[in-house]
């Protein structure tokens, strides 16, 4: 999978889909060749047009050659202050107060398998045959400065995945500025670029735009990957569609700040870097330390956006998640928020639990509240124990009745934060994330723990861990909301302020890794306000995320769409909700909303408080016919059909099964009108062999047909927020 061409110089990265060709020009300068299709052998090395630029690109000290220059050719990992004026991957102040560095190519290693980062979620493998890593080491050699730039090239994905780790290999401490995971340089601009900006229940708007000249910057600088974007940059060719053509996607694994951007140069060459954020981070290198940065998946498809989307599925369902429940079926769940919200008692949770099993529900989630003296969201938050007001009799009642019922018990946690007005913080004010005596911003009457610190992520780990121990629970919404302001930690000296939200992030992640190891039978969900830290770092640890606290079927037909760009639906949770709706006010039909959470991990979120003859109907029948079609909807190949992004009055999307025997076909209506065009929709990922029979039609249609052809939508879907589902399967 990986060709070192010494004669060449050049490193050939390749599996069946695609090729990565990187190569050193002048023995010194890494620079890059190609990322697309798959070609058997590179040969057009050494080849970028020598032109004498010289005057405003400056030629390098090391090799003065009029017609190469730093500032025009395409990069690997492009530094700052000797020549080249794009944006950097990274940028080091050293302790002389200089800032230039100058990497030139050292070595290389390739070995089978990915060895995983320490500390940091990472795609993995399962035997070493499946993938090859191929690490170059950069030294400066002024500043002694060395930069390992990782490849993992894996046999079965169109997808490469980088990192990168600085060493100081000098006598004086340094200080990275910028220190991004990868970069790469592509020769053209004929680009638009997909993005997911949003906000608190508005998530993952799908966004396509041309490339502009200049710099481009999508990021976070709120402590987590956010609602407002992702650690993404999608790149596509003005003609490519869901099933057609060219698009390359950088997605980091990483859900703190992050900084993802695109330069089009003066010539027109497009640069994409991604890392964590430059803005507020600073990291302080000590003679022989190094700094690792996050992972950056790549992946690549010629089949258009849909063929982007099945790679990065594939990849996280079977090379992120870890874990006993990765390719286990998920429960359906009923969560009492919204019935309750924090207004409950054991009694009236077993009326829910009740209900809910009589639907056929399997896992009942208790939410926010029952823990500390919190009957609202201004208390109690660091004081995991239980709610003595609540429940007189502990929690174990409660989830013994619920586990007789042959349902699961899950619960909340919002274990990152703290209340002003808590235990935790009476004992230990200092342990907030602060910039020494600024006042505290308030969010939601909460502030956040320092994670960093190993006693305070200690504190929440060992409760977390007593109350784990006691109470046999088998679910837990992780939930976090707010994001970070006064940026600073009590634990750091003043030179090392600026690690404090990265030392957070890995803080985080230890304290996960160090919960999902102690109680690998828990299935945990990802949630932060919604779908605030949506990001395959989170993933790496909690295989299932919240959407959106939006649960309107309308809005979330959009978000689940612009979602399923880059996760699969069995990592998206969504619930049936009440009518109207009580984030939007809008009345759906059951059916649609329905539909649209079986589109990803289906829940109630109703309020089962009280039973309602027609509704629990409804739902009963969809519940069947979710556990009937479950492993398909949660494990089949996910393609969407029409997008509501182009047409706002209507989206369509299909599950094929990976045998292609079997298929639904969902279609939504948002906004119907009078005497609408017939609308045809055409299938996707269906065998051209084979013959499928569509519900209960006694006609047998070739996959052929279905898919170039198509299915009228008959009768048409004539109102408002209605769907329909179709059931295809070939005769046994
Ligand atoms: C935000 C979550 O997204 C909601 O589902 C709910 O768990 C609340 N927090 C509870 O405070």
């Amino acid at each position: 999978m990986i060709i070192w061409n010494a004669e060449q110089q050049t490193f050939h990265l390749c599996n069946q889909h695609i090729s990565y060709v990187l190569g050193i020009e002048h023995q010194r300068y890494l620079v890059h060749c190609y990322w697309g299709k798959r070609v058997a052998t590179f040969n057009q090395y050494h080849d970028y047009p020598k032109l004498d630029r010289s005057s405003f690109s400056p030629t390098p000290a090391t090799w003065p050659d009029r017609t190469f220059s730093l500032d025009t050719v395409l990069q690997e990992f492009p530094g700052h202050g000797a020549g080249d004026y794009r944006e950097p991957a990274f940028e080091v102040r050293y302790a002389d107060g200089t800032q230039v560095s100058n990497l030139h190519y050292l070595s290389h290693r390739i070995e089978q398998g990915k060895p995983r980062l320490e500390g940091l979620p990472n795609t993995w493998v399962e035997t070493s045959d499946e993938a090859q890593t191929l690490t170059i080491t950069l030294a400066d050699p002024i500043t002694h400065l060395q930069v390992e730039l990782s490849y993992t090239v894996f046999r079965d994905h169109p997808v490469i995945a980088r990192s990168t780790r600085f060493i100081n290999q000098g006598e004086q401490p340094l200080r990275l500025l910028r220190a991004l995971s990868c970069a790469v340089d592509f020769p053209d601009s004929n680009y638009q670029q997909i993005q997911f900006p949003g906000a608190w229940a508005r998530e993952r708007q799908l966004h396509r735009q041309p490339l502009n000249p200049g710099i481009t910057v999508l990021d976070s600088k709120r402590g987590a990957s956010s609602t407002h974007q992702q650690p993404f940059i999608g790149l596509v060719r003005p003609e490519t569609t869901e099933m057609h053509g060219e698009a390359w996607a950088l997605h980091l694994v990483y859900s703190g700040n992050f900084t993802a951007r695109t330069e089009v140069d003066a010539y027109q060459q497009t640069r994409l870097l991604l890392g964590i954020n430059p803005h507020g981070f600073g990291w302080q290198l000590q003679p022989n330390e190094s700094f690792q940065t996050p992972e950056a998946v790549m992946a690549w498809s010629e089949n258009g956006l849909n063929g982007l989307s099945q790679a990065l599925h594939r990849l996280y369902r079977d090379n992120l998640v870890r874990g006993q429940h990765r390719h286990q079926p998920r429960p359906i769940l009923a969560n009492n928020w919204e019935s309750t919200y924090f207004d409950f008692n054991e009694e009236k949770l077993l009326t829910f639990a009740r209900n809910a099993k009589q639907l056929g529900v399997e896992l009942l989630m208790l939410d926010d509240g029952w823990f500390g003296e919190r009957n609202d969201d201004t208390s109690s938050l660091g004081d995991w124990f239980v709610n003595q007001k609540k429940f007189p009799q502990g929690l174990r009642p409660l989830i013994d009745k619920v586990h007789q019922q042959e349902m699961k018990f899950g619960l909340w946690f919002e274990p990152e934060m703290i209340s002003r007005r808590s235990d935790l913080f009476a004992q230990h004010p200092d342990w907030v994330i602060r910039a020494g005596e600024q006042l505290l911003s308030e969010g939601r009457n909460q502030y956040i723990l320092d994670l960093g610190h190993a006693e305070v992520r200690d504190n929440i780990l060992s409760q977390m861990s007593i109350f784990l121990e006691k109470h046999p629970i088998d679910y837990i919404k992780w939930d976090m909301n707010r994001n970070m302001t006064e940026v600073g930690s009590s634990a750091m000296p003043p030179e090392q302020q600026q690690e404090t939200a990265h030392r957070y992030m890995l803080g985080l992640y230890a304290l996960l890794d160090a919960l999902t190891t102690r109680f690998p039978h828990i299935l945990f969900e990802c949630c932060a306000g919604g779908g605030g830290r949506f990001d395959p770092g989170m993933l790496y640890y909690m295989p299932q995320a919240w959407v959106s606290d939006n649960t309107d079927a309308a809005s979330r037909v959009y978000i689940q769409h612009a979602t399923s760009l880059l996760y699969p639906p069995i990592m998206q949770c969504a619930h049936v909700s009440e009518v109207p709706n009580h984030q939007m006010g809008r009345s759906t039909s059951i059916g649609m909303r329905g539909a649209v959470a079986m589109s990803g991990n289906y829940g109630l979120m109703l309020n089962l408080m009280h039973q309602d003859a027609e509704r629990d109907r409804a739902v009963t029948e969809q519940i069947a016919f979710y556990k009937q079609h479950r492993q398909l909807l949660q494990f089949g190949t996910f393609w969407r059909l029409a997008s509501p992004w182009q047409h706002p009055d209507f989206a369509a999307w299909m599950f094929v099964s990976p045998d292609q025997h079997e298929a639904l076909v969902m279609a939504f209506s948002l906004v119907s009108s009078a005497s609408a065009p017939l609308r045809q929709l055409k299938l996707a990922g269906l065998d051209i062999q084979a013959r499928y029979l569509i519900d209960e039609s006694p006609t047998e249609i070739g996959g052929d047909e279905l898919m170039y052809r198509g299915i009228y939508i008959d009768p048409p879907l004539n109102r408002d927020y209605v769907s329909r589902i179709w059931h295809l399967r070939c005769r046994q």
